[in-house]
């Protein structure tokens, strides 16, 4: 029996379980062995494992995070990372790999497939949905419902209390999460990171909404630049080992705040959401996205079809090169600036 090798690398989010339990159901219906690889790349630097199979993961469908764990290890960053990765991978007798994860840990599949022919196939996964080459990633949906109720709420304390709100989601470089939050709940404003924010558009449109109804919500994006002055700080911050720089430190959502309450006058709030996005039950768009690609992924080890990932495009599952979806960010485009024009 040949075995495939399981791993969930980078920001954990809903949709992980359901997507090994997809792989793990396939897999096994086709006649392979599944291994878990605990905590993502660093696991197969260490060989560290865990039994996998169909009974483990039968109810992993409706639980959030990962079974197997996830880190932000870089094989490529580590003295012998990439040795040992091609070294357990024999010693683990895995005929392929599935990896899940965005661009940094697909980006690492890519390279493996391309410098080293590995047996990989990947699996799209991010909350902040800026995989390219797939219309979605399973993680998102149910980010933007946590922020969404989140907003709901802030629209309820900002109502009683005639304030601002300000609420600050995550994303990194990419606005998808702060752009779809805001539309759904009909924030007044929505500052991404795609986009330079009009400080006088942004204040003018906050003050008629507040002059309207007496409240207003604003969705800020934690990668956004607002002023330039705050760019500096960013030459201090510290980076992970795919470089990103640790967003949650710079507290846009605050800065954005004060700035509002400076220069109306009105009195402002902020909030931020931060890792409960990433957390709770997956959504049903989620679960079912999650369980499609997964299954997808064994389909593709069986078919001996490596250096693919499995993507959503339009309403089908289809397999598309690793390179094409970790080459450049997706992020939010001008047919979007349009959409935003009219609704804020
Ligand atoms: O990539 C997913 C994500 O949640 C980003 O939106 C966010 O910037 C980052 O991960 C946070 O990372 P960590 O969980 O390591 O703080």
């Amino acid at each position: 029996m040949k075995n495939i090798g399981i791993l969930t690398g980078g920001g954990d989010c809903p949709g992980l379980n359901p997507a090994i339990r997809g792989v793990v159901y396939a897999a096994e219906k086709f006649g392979y062995k599944c291994i878990g690889i605990m905590d993502g790349w660093k696991g197969m630097i260490e060989g560290n494992t865990m039994p996998i199979d169909r009974e483990r993961v039968e109810y992993i469908i409706s639980q959030g995070g990962t079974i197997l764990g996830t880190s932000r290890t870089n094989p490529y960053k580590k003295e012998n990372g990439v040795r040992s990765v091609i070294d357990n991978f024999k010693a683990m007798d895995l005929y392929a790999l599935v990896a899940m994860g965005g661009e940094d840990t697909l980006g690492v599949a890519t390279k493996l497939y391309d410098e080293y022919k590995l047996n990989v196939v990947g699996v799209p996964k991010t909350m902040d949905n800026d995989l390219s080459a797939t219309d979605y990633t399973f993680g998102f949906d149910t980010a933007v419902t946590r922020a969404m109720d989140a907003a709901k709420s802030l629209i309820d304390t900002g109502r009683s209390h005639r304030r601002v709100m300000v609420l600050e989601v995550m994303g990194r470089h990419a606005g998808w999460v702060a752009l779809f939050t805001a539309i759904s709940s009909a924030a007044d404003y929505v500052c991404l990171p795609e986009k330079k924010i009009d400080s006088n558009d942004m204040l003018d449109k906050i003050k008629k909404a507040y002059q309207r109804k007496r409240f207003a919500l604003v969705v800020v994006s934690e990668a956004v630049e607002v002023m330039q002055e705050e760019k500096d700080a960013i030459n201090t911050e510290e980076v992970d080992q795919f470089g990103h720089i640790i967003l949650k430190e710079r507290g846009m959502g605050e800065k954005i705040a004060r700035f509002i309450e400076k220069n109306t006058g009105i009195e402002t709030r902020h909030a931020v959401i931060g890792h409960m996005q990433r957390g709770g039950e997956p959504t049903l768009f989620d679960r079912i996205l999650a369980t499609r690609v997964g299954i997808k992924a064994a389909e593709l080890v069986r078919d001996g079809d490596f250096g693919k990932m499995s993507a959503l495009v339009g309403n089908e599952i289809k397999a598309v090169p690793l390179r094409d979806a970790t080459g450049e960010l997706k992020v939010v485009d001008k047919n979007w600036f349009d959409l935003m024009d009219i609704l804020f």
